[in-house]
C-alpha cells in the first residue's frame, strides 16, 4: 500500500550541507517528498517527539544534540515507505549500518549522531507526521 512516514535530516548533517546529497538519494529511491521544512527544535518540541525515549541513558545527549542546530523535517511517500525508508536509512548506529545506506554515509560513527530519523511504524509515522504538520500542509501531485 501506499505509506507516508516523517523523515528528519539531523543537526549534524545539516551543519555539513548534506542536505541536498540526502535528498537528492530520498528522489532517487522512489520517494515522493509531499511536505518539508526546516524547523530549530526548542526543548519541547524535542522532548515532546522523543517522549518514548525519556529517561533513557541516551535521552538527554539526544536532546541537546536535536538542539544544536536546525533540522529539516520530510513526509516521503511511496509503497510500503515506512519500511522502504528504514531500508535506505541502515541501522541506526552507523557503525552498523550497511555500505551505501544513509546512516552510512551521512552519520559519524556514534549512535547519537546518526545523520537522519525515520518512523518506525504505521503507528509512530501518523504520530510523527502529525507533530510537524497539519493535514493541509501535506501535499498530493
Ligand atoms: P532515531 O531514529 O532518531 O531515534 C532515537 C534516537 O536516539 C536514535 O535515532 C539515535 O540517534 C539516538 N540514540 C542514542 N543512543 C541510542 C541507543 N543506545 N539506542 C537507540 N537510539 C539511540
Amino acid at each position: 500500500a501506499i505509506e507516508r512516514t516523517l523523515s528528519i535530516i539531523k543537526p549534524n548533517a545539516v551543519v555539513k550541507h548534506n542536505i541536498g546529497a540526502i535528498i537528492q538519494r530520498l528522489e532517487a529511491a522512489n520517494f515522493k517528498i509531499v511536505a518539508t521544512k526546516m524547523i530549530k527544535l526548542n526543548q519541547e518540541q524535542a522532548e515532546g517527539f522523543y517522549a518514548e525515549h525519556k529517561g533513557k541513558p541516551f535521552f538527554d545527549a539526544l536532546i541537546d544534540f536535536m538542539l544544536s542546530a536546525p533540522v529539516v523535517v520530510l513526509v516521503l511517500e511511496s509503497e510500503s515507505a515506512i519500511t522502504a525508508y528504514r531500508e535506505i536509512m541502515g541501522a541506526t548506529n552507523p557503525v552498523d549500518a550497511a555500505r551505501g545506506t544513509l546512516r552510512a554515509d551521512y552519520g559519524e560513527a556514534h549512535v547519537t549522531f546518526n545523520g537522519v530519523h525515520g518512523s518506525d511504524s504505521p503507528e509512530s509515522a501518523a504520530r510523527e507526521i502529525a507533530y510537524f504538520f497539519s493535514d493541509n500542509e501535506v501535499n498530493s501531485y
